[in-house]
């Protein structure tokens, strides 16, 4: 399974910032239960992530900065380098991810399709594998 990118419209001729829209039904692919963000991300040797979920989807997009994440099926591996506030990505469940290399000042928006469950969280690579064969 390939990670999606979305793109937001943008509407940069302001000189009073940027605006960035997604529109539910047509960007976002499932009702949004939940929306969070990470900043303060100036570690550049921080690494978030290294879980898949097991239902749960999620876009998530770099607001500020770039960051590289790292996609794995159990199958094929991926790597997309996030560097524009107009892209994201969709995260399906049963993906693998981990997100390193993040630049200074980096942001991310994180919109959700359930509530907070631990229980969703596959955070052992064995388990996830076993999972998906
Ligand atoms: P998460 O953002 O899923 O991890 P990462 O950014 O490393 O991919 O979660 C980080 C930690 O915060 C994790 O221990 C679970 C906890 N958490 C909550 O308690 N509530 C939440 O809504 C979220 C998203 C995470």
């Amino acid at each position: 399974m390939r990670v999606e990118r979305i793109k937001l419209q943008s509407f940069d001729d302001t000189p009073d910032g940027e605006l960035f829209i997604a529109e539910g039904k047509k960007n976002i692919p499932f009702e949004i239960k939940r929306v969070y963000y990470i900043n303060k991300l100036d570690n550049s040797k921080a690494v978030r992530g290294k879980h898949a979920h097991k239902k749960l989807f999620q876009v998530i997009f770099c607001v500020n900065g770039s960051f590289a994440i790292d996609f794995d099926d159990g199958t094929d591996k991926q790597s997309i380098c996030l560097d524009s506030s107009s892209q994201g990505i969709i995260l399906p469940p049963m993906m693998w991810h981990t997100m390193h290399d993040f630049s200074k000042n980096c942001a991310l928006l994180v919109l959700a399709s359930d509530y907070f469950d631990e229980s969703d969280y596959i955070r052992n690579y064995d388990e996830f594998l076993a999972l998906c064969a």
